[in-house]
Parts: C-alpha cells; structure tokens; sequence
C-alpha cells in the first residue's frame, strides 16, 4: 500500500543497539568462567576466518563502562546484550559463580544510571561446554530443566531492573548450523538430529517462558528469530509452490510452535516422508502451547528468493564468509525448494540482499499471521569500514542501510504493525562468528583487526552522529 503519510514512531520507542556476550565481552577464562563450545570449536583449524576467536573480542568485559559511556553520548535508548551461560554456570549447572553475576549486574546498573533500557538475550549460542559433553547439549532432554534452571537465576537476579527479555537468539540459525551445515557448535550434519535438536530447543524455550511470568509478571520476553523472507523467483506456480514449502520450513516451522505450539501441517508431512521429524511425546504441545511470548523478535539482515527443486535437486551449499562478492553457492532442500539470485537487489560483500522492503513483507506477515508486536532485535549492515586520517570513519553506505530500513519501519507502522523498538548490530564492531573482525557492523569503530589486538581504542564513525540525531528526533524525519 501506498500511503499518503506516514504515522511516527511511538513514544517511548525503543531505540537500541544489540551485541552478543561471545562477540564482544572476551574475558573467556576470566573470574570462573567455565568453557562454551564456541571456546573449543574456534580452535578446531578451518572452522572460522584466519582463525579467529572471541578470546579478547573487543574486551567490552573490562572496558564496558567506556562502551555505556558512549551509548549515553549517543543518547540510546536500549542496549540489547546477552549473558554467557558459562560466566553464571561454569558447569552449565550446580554451583553458581559470583563474578558472573557481578559483573551483569554491574553492566545493567551501568545502563540504568544512564537511561537506557537494558534487553537481556538469555541464550546467544555459547552453551557450555561442560553440557555438551556431559549429555550432547541440545540433543538431550535434561537441557530442558537445566536451562530452565539457569533462566530462573537470571529472572531472580536481574528482573527487578530488566524488563526486556529475549530467550533464544536465532534458534533457527544456531540449529541449522550447528546440526546440519556443520558450521556452528556441534558441527555435525543430520537431519534428523537437527530436528530433533530443535524440538527439545523449542521445548526450553516454551519452559523458561512459562518460568518467567511467575518470577517477572510485570517483564516482557520473546524469541529472536532469524528472518529471512522468501519470494517466489517467478510466478510460475512451481515457483510460487518452491516459495511456500520454503516459508513452511523455515519461517512457520519455528513461529507457529512459538505462537501456537503447532508445527504446520504441510511441513510435518513432509518430514515424515523424509524420517526427519521429530519425536513429539505427550505433554510436549501442552507445554509448547504455555509459553507463548508477548512479542516475536526478529533479526532482519537480508530476504531470499526461491524457484523449484526437484527430489535429485540441490542440497546443503556454502556461504561466503571472506567477503569476496559472488562466493555465495545456491542450495535447497531436494524435492521443496532451492535458492535463485534475486536480480532487482543489490548485495553486500558478502552477498546479503539489501532489501528494506522485505523488512516490511516481513512485518507483515509475522502481524497477520501471528497478532504480536514485533522488535526488531538486530538489523545492520555488515562491511569493509576504512580508518581514515583523524581517526574518521566515513560510513555513509551504513547510514543509507539504516535510513531505508527504518523507513520500512515507519510504514510498517503505518500498515499497522505493532513496533515496540529497533535494534541495530551492533553498537561497537564486533567478533563476526564466521568471519572474523573484517566485517564491521558497529557505530563505533573498535580499533583491531585479525592479527593484531591492538589498543582496541574506540572511535565514533560518521553513524554514530547520525543515529544520534535519529534517536532525538524520534524518527521524525525518516
Ligand atoms: C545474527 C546473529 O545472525 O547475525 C549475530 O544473531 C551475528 O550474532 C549477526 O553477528 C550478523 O551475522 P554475521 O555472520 O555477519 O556476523
């Protein structure tokens, strides 16, 4: 729809920047902190760009007053960041390390002298490591109680200030990665163990949610998906069919069993068919039907585009994670869909789609099918930046990312959509999981590169400024 004008963003909107505890903190055998499988997979040789971990990060650990101190100057009003299981739990479970605790709470209370609504991440993918060798992680069911356990110390401890809570960041990417790319943590590939996986993943979430609205009942929790919208590449109605299995299993697969507890009928048939789906025992879409969130979280980067696969069809491809343009493989899944370079787009280095409209798309079929408010907990352009003389750093092409996606948001709201806050990735540059410190996200440049740590001294690139106006204007000129 075109509209004549648009609405505003809300009052009290929530304009926030995100970060994950592994991708920023560093820290990662500091004050008893147990291991994450992210600790031992970024050492296993090819796994990640040059080599690189989040040992150090950016050091947010030990210079996170500074980092709040620049959030302030920016005047933000949410700061979306995640707590790593193993700094509360070394073990995953049993005995709880005080300096973990601490240092959250020294991180929100930070953020709450200086206004800024603090949005925990209760899980961004650094399991300890302690409970995939004990029982296999995501593939047990004891994670269910023991996640559930960890979240109950987190709620106790933290929702008298944190009113904002994500459970799993990105279920969807950290499952498909982690049990069938073989990219993430566990690295295996199985189907099978991948649903499977993602039942019992689906299981916690619903669990920790039921949880929360005994211990925080005046909080707000949900998901953060990874959405990736999906088109038909024609209107071939093969194509048109390609697009919908895609959308069952990747977009509704998880959604519906967050809002409903239901997986779609179409997608369990054909897992099925294939031996992929999983085990759903008694009391299982009980409990999945307890734990509905109060908004769906949504990590928004790119849209794909889809065309027919047939059964001997294309499978499991690669991503490109060096930033060379064009490294990207097709894949699909045989006998459903497979993907189609969408030629009215334009790419990142690393061969994302720009597309501000399919944020929109997005938005819209998350409020009709599901009825929920929406926060968009990332949404950012990852790039080459360029430290220039001065110290500047001149990310225009960041700036115009963000101003097309917010203007998606405006009309979003506009169409209705309930939008409760905007997220960037990220607020400081960060440690890509996949590739390395190259691919800059942040509004402010940290100063270190792959083989060299540096000073890791911050600089404000061009965006920060501009955020900074944004945020005070409320959108008004977006
Ligand atoms: C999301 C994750 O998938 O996208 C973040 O929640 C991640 O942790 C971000 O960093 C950007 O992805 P990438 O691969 O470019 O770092």
């Amino acid at each position: 729809m075109i509209h004549k004008k648009l609405d505003n963003f809300p009052e009290g909107f929530l304009w926030g920047s995100a970060s994950a505890a592994y991708q920023v903190e560093g820290a990662w055998d500091t004050d008893g902190k147990g291991k994450s499988i992210w600790d031992d997979f970024v050492r296993i040789p090819g796994k990640t760009f040059m080599g690189t971990n989040g040992d150090v990060a950016v050091d947010h650990y030990n210079r996170y007053k500074e980092d709040v101190a620049l959030m302030a100057e920016m005047g933000l009003k949410a700061y979306r960041f995640s707590i790593a299981w193993a700094r509360i739990f070394p073990e995953g479970t049993g005995k709880i390390c005080q300096e973990g605790l601490d240092f959250y709470n020294n991180l929100i209370d930070e953020l709450i002298k200086h206004d800024i609504e603090p949005i925990v991440t209760v899980y961004h993918w650094d399991l300890p490591q302690a409970l995939q060798d004990l029982y296999g992680g995501w593939e047990n069911r004891q994670i269910i109680e023991d996640f559930n356990n960890y979240c109950i110390t987190l709620f106790e401890n933290f929702g008298d200030r944190v009113k904002y809570w994500v459970s799993l960041n990105e279920q969807n990417i950290f499952i498909g990665l982690g049990y069938l790319r073989a990219m993430h943590p566990p690295g295996v590939t199985d189907y099978k163990r991948m649903y499977e996986a993602n039942h019992i993943a689906s299981l916690a979430n619903a669990k920790a949610i039921k949880s929360f609205r005994k211990i925080v009942p005046d909080g707000k929790i949900g998901p953060s998906f990874a959405l990736n919208p999906g088109y038909p590449a024609t209107c071939n109605p093969e194509d048109v069919l390609a697009f919908e299995d895609e959308e069952e299993l990747n977009a509704h697969w998880w959604m519906d069993v967050y809002v409903w507890g239901e997986y779609p009928i179409a997608g369990m048939k054909f897992l099925k068919e294939k031996g992929w789906a999983p085990t759903v025992l008694e009391g299982d879409t009980e409990l999945l039907k307890e734990g509905k969130p109060d908004f769906m979280g949504v990590n928004y980067y790119r849209t794909g585009t889809f065309e027919k696969n047939p059964l001997d069809g294309v499978g499991i491809g690669g991503f490109n994670t060096t930033g060379k343009k064009g490294t990207t493989q097709e894949e699909g899944v045989p006998g459903a869909y497979k993907t189609k370079r969408n030629e009215y787009l334009e790419t990142t280095n690393w061969d994302w789609e720009i597309d501000p409209t399919g944020l929109r798309i997005g938005m819209r079929r998350i409020t009709s099918r599901y009825k929920l408010p929406i926060l968009i907990s990332e949404n950012g352009l990852g790039e080459f930046d360029k430290l220039e003389e001065g110290n500047i750093i001149n990310d225009d092409y960041r700036i115009d990312y963000i101003e097309k996606h917010l203007r998606a948001c405006k009309e979003a709201i506009t169409d209705g959509v309930d939008l409760i806050g905007y997220c960037t990735w990220s607020f400081t540059d960060l440690l890509s999981w996949l590739n390395g410190y190259q691919k800059r996200y942040g509004f402010v440049y940290v100063d270190r590169d792959e083989q060299d740590e540096k000073e890791m001294a911050r600089y404000k690139k061009k965006s920060f400024y501009w955020y900074k106006d944004v945020i005070m204007n409320n959108g008004k000129d977006i």
